[in-house]
């Protein structure tokens, strides 16, 4: 890493996110390194930042900490400190104690509590400032996700000379319980400093729509939002917002041909082996999270085995939870109870030497995960709602060979362009588990059909026309947008 020289003309292009791409880890002797962070909106955005040449202004993920901005791989990052009470009431109050769990359908009762709403807006408005100082004139700026939803407004009031975008890469809720927020119009006034606001699905952006009516009372277009096309239009005084749906993806053609190295090819073959030789590998890659469903699936295989509709002589599941965001009640509560689910199975249905279910709690690395994407006969994806959820689209673009099945929740962002996945209601515990023995047992034609149609979406859908599709709509005209105002 070098420094990079403080008197500069500024970046034309700037992505804002809560974390830089590579976390500051300290090792035991004192000395630090850099490592990828963890989460979907890493996977997607530094491909995009490095076809794009622009700087990255986010936290380095710990705390107390004061770095230079630097070059890392290639990429200018600009880390904005967090004190760690400002990790404790911004990062895993606000943003991850009340609104993932709000934003998530309130699958975990959200805690509304001012010293975290206040702490909230003193670490956005810090975000907003340094982004103003890194940012060139006219530049444009990607603003990113539900940490940020106020430096659109605060980054425009410094800068007004600058075009600004947001993308939130979690659901946006329902209006109802969207209401439950006491800082609702804050949060909505926020994201309307923006020029564009993006979402993964249409009905995110209607509800933002019904929401910027409502509470900001600001005229809006009425017509349904399409999916890259038909932008909704928040009027507010002289300046037109405009507003759409853009499913986000992965980097498909460099996955797909990652996955067909040899060397890929040979440590896949080496995890079955290791794995026993099953005749089928089921598999979980998630960062631990209660939205994953990790354990409906873990359910669902408890109930099979007990069915005996899953033998467990020739079935292995394999779950690879990252550990995520560790001091948070819930994540603790959740991490206790699948640990005591993944034990419970063993104790019943594992030979020695044999466990039914490998439960690794760390990210694994890049290669050794495409090899275990590889090595899957079926992918369980179960979330009880996720904006998108990459991993779906990650299983898919590995398996070129059209073998493997996706087993796939109704309630993930993908659901809605991955049709020929094997879909299930993670509330209905016999839809998932029906799923599951479809995408075992269905014939190879079945299933290579399905993988086929699949492998068409994810491969042409990549995650570089979601980030032209988003640019260019930020980039036209902004005249353009008012006319649709008459709708
Ligand atoms: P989220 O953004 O909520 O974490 P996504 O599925 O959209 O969910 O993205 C998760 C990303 O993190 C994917 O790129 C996935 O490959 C990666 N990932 C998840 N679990 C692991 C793991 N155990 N080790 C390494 N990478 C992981
Ligand atoms: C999701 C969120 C991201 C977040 C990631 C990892 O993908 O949308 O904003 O960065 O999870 O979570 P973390 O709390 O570790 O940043």
């Amino acid at each position: 890493a070098v420094s990079i020289a403080p008197e500069g003309a500024g970046s034309g292009f700037v992505v804002v996110a809560n974390r830089l791409p590579v976390d500051l880890e300290k090792l035991p002797d004192g000395s630090t390194r850099w490592k990828r962070s963890p989460g979907g909106l890493v996977t997607a955005l530094e491909p995009v930042l490095r076809n794009n040449k622009g700087a990255w202004v986010g936290w380095a993920g710990v705390p107390d900490v004061e770095v230079e901005p630097i070059i890392e791989d290639g990429l200018e990052l600009h880390p904005v400190p967090l004190s760690a009470q400002e990790v404790t009431d911004y990062y895993e109050g606000f943003s991850n104690g009340t609104l993932w769990p709000l934003y998530h359908d309130v699958i975990v009762r959200p805690t509304y509590d001012r010293r975290w709403w206040a702490a909230y807006v003193n670490v956005n408005r810090r975000f907003a400032e340094e982004t103003a100082k890194v940012a060139a004139e006219g530049a444009t700026v990607w603003v990113q996700d539900y940490q940020l939803q106020l430096v659109p407004k605060m980054l425009r009031m410094l800068r007004p000379d600058l075009t600004i975008g947001f993308f939130l890469h979690i659901p946006f809720p329902p209006v109802e319980l969207f209401m439950q927020m006491p800082w609702r119009t804050e949060i909505i006034e926020g994201l309307l400093g923006a020029d564009l606001i993006g979402f993964h699905l249409p009905g995110g952006a209607q509800n933002f729509l019904y929401l910027a009516r409502r509470l900001a009372g600001q005229p809006t277009s009425r017509g349904t939002v399409g999916v890259r096309s038909k932008l909704g239009v928040v009027q507010v005084g002289f300046r037109t917002v405009r507003v759409g749906a853009f499913p986000i993806s992965i980097a498909s053609a460099e996955l797909d041909e990652h996955s067909r190295r040899r060397s890929i090819r040979e440590r896949a073959a080496k995890i079955r082996a290791e794995l026993g030789n099953p005749k089928n590998i089921l598999l979980g890659v998630d960062r631990l999270d209660y939205t994953k469903g990790i354990d409906i699936r873990l359910n669902a295989l408890e109930e099979l085995l007990i069915d005996g509709r899953v033998d467990p002589s020739e079935t292995v599941m394999v779950q690879l939870a990252t550990p995520s965001r560790e001091r948070v009640e819930s994540y603790i509560q959740m991490r206790g109870d699948i640990e005591r689910q993944v034990g419970r199975i063993n104790g019943e249905f594992a030979r020695v030497g044999y466990p039914v279910v490998h439960y690794l709690h760390r990210p694994i690395p890049r290669d050794e995960l495409i090899a275990f994407f590889v090595a899957a006969d079926v992918m369980l994806v179960t979330p009880l709602r996720d904006g998108m959820n990459l991993v779906a689209k990650e299983y898919v673009a590995c398996h070129s060979g059209l073998n493997g099945a996706l087993v796939l929740s109704e309630f993930t962002g993908a659901a809605a362009e991955l049709r020929q996945s094997y879909l299930c209601n993670p509330h209905d515990l016999d839809s998932v588990k029906d799923a599951i023995v479809s995408a075992l047992e269905d014939n190879r034609d079945t299933k290579r059909r399905r993988m086929r149609s699949l492998r068409r979406q994810v491969l042409a859908h990549d995650v570089d026309r979601w980030a032209r599709a988003f640019l260019d709509a930020l980039a036209q005209d902004q005249v353009a947008g008012s006319a649709l105002l008459t709708d």
